[in-house]
């Protein structure tokens, strides 16, 4: 590439009226120096005047692009600017749709939820129906197998059910324990009792509630059964298990029991707090014999099942038995033998 050609493509390229305009400036500028220096003065400021007129109208055709350039930049933002509104617009109507749609699914699942809970009460009462001649047989068969010597209080309400309670008492006649601990009195600490008059062995039940641990003793006395149970005032205490305090039965009311055979859990109540039972096994561990079956009364419900895993986990030794009709379920607990060895 020549020299010339190099020195061509830098300069900025002009147009056709802007080269011709430019030569014409040189020329004017060539003519006032040569008119200047030969002493003729007056070409020469004419010449000057010329280029000066030219300089001038070069500047109002800037000024007039400039003013254009500034308007179609005016125009852009312009539209830029609607645009971007119309965006806006567009975003804000279609997070409000998905918020109405949001709000439709919401009332969709909820009225789904009724729906389910509707077939689930219809089902739960159909249910406790069906489950009416279940509860009816084994009341027979608890009344066939014992004579009470008073009225039974009833076995509703809070109470163990029949079906429960024929299987609680089935357990105690075959495995005759000698000491029969029971976490929440009633109904179920006199069948108990009828059952260990017969099979020979004693029961210590435990109330938080002084009301209802004097209705128990006073049941318990009304079928002179007070040689075999007797009922303790066991007021709910915080009890520190793993850094958490559980309001659960008082300690001392078990501190003279040793080689508890036999446990019914079937307190405290739900209500006293969650995880109400789960101290159980905690509490009462120690002071189990080698070999001992714990009935556990409300099974099914999310506590007692969370209760009975972190136990099966945490107490070698401690199984869950076979599946009952009833609502509760039966744990085996046999002390390791080197375990046993070590307390004996
Ligand atoms: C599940 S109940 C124990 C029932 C007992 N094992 C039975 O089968 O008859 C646990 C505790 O709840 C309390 N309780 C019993 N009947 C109640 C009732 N109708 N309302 C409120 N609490 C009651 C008593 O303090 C009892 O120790």
């Amino acid at each position: 590439m020549s020299k010339l050609s190099r020195i061509r493509r830098r300069l900025p390229r002009l147009t056709g009226a802007q080269a011709v305009v430019m030569s014409a400036a040189g020329i004017l500028c060539a003519g006032a120096a040569a008119t200047a220096l030969t002493g003729q003065t007056g070409i020469a400021t004419a010449l000057l005047a010329l280029l000066g007129g030219i300089i001038l109208a070069g500047l109002l055709l800037l000024f007039r692009r400039l003013a254009r350039v500034q308007k179609a930049g005016l125009a852009a933002q312009r539209d830029l600017r609607t645009t971007v509104e119309e965006m806006q617009r567009r975003l804000v109507a279609a997070v409000e749709r998905e918020r109405l749609t949001a709000g439709d699914r919401h009332l969709e699942l909820a009225e789904a939820i009724a729906r389910v809970k509707q077939v689930t009460d219809r089902k739960a009462a159909s249910a406790q129906v069906l489950g009416l001649p279940r509860e009816f047989e084994a009341t027979v068969q608890l009344f066939q197998g014992f004579t009470p010597r008073a009225p039974m209080p009833s076995s509703g309400d809070f109470a163990l059910n029949p079906t429960d309670l024929l299987e609680l008492l089935h357990l105690i006649r075959v495995r005759q324990p000698r000491l029969v601990l029971e976490l929440g009195s009633g109904t179920s600490s006199v069948w108990i009792s009828y059952a260990l008059e017969k099979s020979g062995g004693r029961l210590v039940s435990l109330d938080h509630d002084g009301g209802y641990a004097a209705r128990t003793r006073a049941a318990l006395a009304a079928h002179g059964l007070s040689g075999i149970a007797e009922v303790r005032d066991a007021p709910l205490t915080p009890c520190g298990i793993d850094g958490r305090d559980y309001p659960w039965y008082d300690p001392e009311a078990l501190a003279d029991l040793h080689d508890i055979d036999f446990v019914l859990i079937d307190g405290p109540p739900a209500a006293t707090g969650a995880d109400a039972r789960y101290p159980a096994m905690h509490m009462i561990e120690k002071r189990l014999a080698d070999r001992a079956t714990i009935v556990f009364d409300d099974a099914g419900r999310a506590d007692e099942q969370a209760a009975m895993a972190a136990w099966t986990e945490r107490f070698t030794g401690l199984t869950r038995e076979g599946e009952l009709l009833g609502r509760h379920a039966v744990l085996a607990f046999a002390r390791p033998p080197a375990m046993a060895a070590a307390r004996a």
